[in-house]
């Protein structure tokens, strides 16, 4: 059988670096991105070919197309997709949030996995497979102050992704995931060291690369979690 291949957006550090040696022991082929480009270069040299990382902002439209491009042209359509990339807000209530803060979390956390999907899904509905897993968040289905910009965006997930089950029918399976919480940099910008308190990622991914790769048409729409999370 062909090696698999999955897609992880945001694999520099946190949740998405932590899954890289999983899927690479389980036999899968990695594309991956972030925007730091050291780390990027670090990547390539610790995982060579046939993975792939390339530095790509998933802000920025042509960032993604390249991205998508290159993916599609050395892997063909992807198995997995994990829209992991995202950035949380600095503590504050929206009011205290600028303009340009504001839009720069909504062109991340919404337009990024949105635009992955509008340049993937056509090839993955072609080949009449896959799965693609929106990271979403405790805070995409339950509020909490000082974080309003970032729950809009995860809220956002939700719909997005659950709207979007329903266009691909199941054909490829478009899922919302709520990870669980997590200690990383994005839960340390948060909690403070109250984070510590918390699995650390390499545990989180002992139990999450299993349970994505078991991940197929039945879970076509549905807000799922990861287990102990
Ligand atoms: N940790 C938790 O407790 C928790 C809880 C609920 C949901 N989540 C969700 O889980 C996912 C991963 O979170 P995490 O805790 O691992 O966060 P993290 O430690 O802050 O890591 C975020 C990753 O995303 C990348 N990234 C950020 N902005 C990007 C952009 N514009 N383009 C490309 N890559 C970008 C970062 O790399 P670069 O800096 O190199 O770009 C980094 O690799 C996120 O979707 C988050 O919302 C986390």
């Amino acid at each position: 059988m062909n090696p698999k291949t999955v897609v992880i957006t945001g694999c520099t550090r946190g949740l998405g670096r932590a899954m890289l040696p999983l899927f690479i022991k389980a036999g899968w082929h990695i594309a991956g991105c972030g925007r730091n480009a050291a780390q990027i270069t670090e990547l390539s040299r610790q995982f060579p070919a046939p993975h792939h990382f390339q530095t790509c902002d998933v802000s920025l439209e042509s960032d993604i197309a390249a991205f998508c491009a290159t993916i599609l042209e050395k892997f063909g359509p992807p198995d997995l997709v994990l829209n992991n990339a995202a950035i949380i807000n600095a503590n504050a209530p929206l009011w205290e949030t600028s303009a340009a803060d504001f839009s720069r979390i909504i062109d991340i956390n919404i337009k990024g996995p949105a635009a992955m999907m509008r340049h993937l899904l056509p090839a993955m509905l072609k080949r009449g497979s896959g799965v693609i897993v929106n990271f979403s968040s405790g805070w995409g289905r339950c509020t909490a102050s000082d974080v309003a910009p970032y729950c809009a965006t995860k809220y956002a997930i939700e719909g997005l992704s659950m709207a979007t089950a329903q266009d691909t029918g199941g054909k490829v399976a478009v899922i919302p995931m709520n990870p669980g919480i997590i200690d990383t940099d994005m839960l340390r910008s948060t909690f403070g060291d109250g984070a510590g308190g918390f699995p650390d990622a390499d545990d989180w991914a002992r139990r999450a690369v299993p349970y994505f790769i078991k991940l197929g048409p039945k879970d076509n729409g549905r807000p799922l979690t990861v287990p102990g999370g």
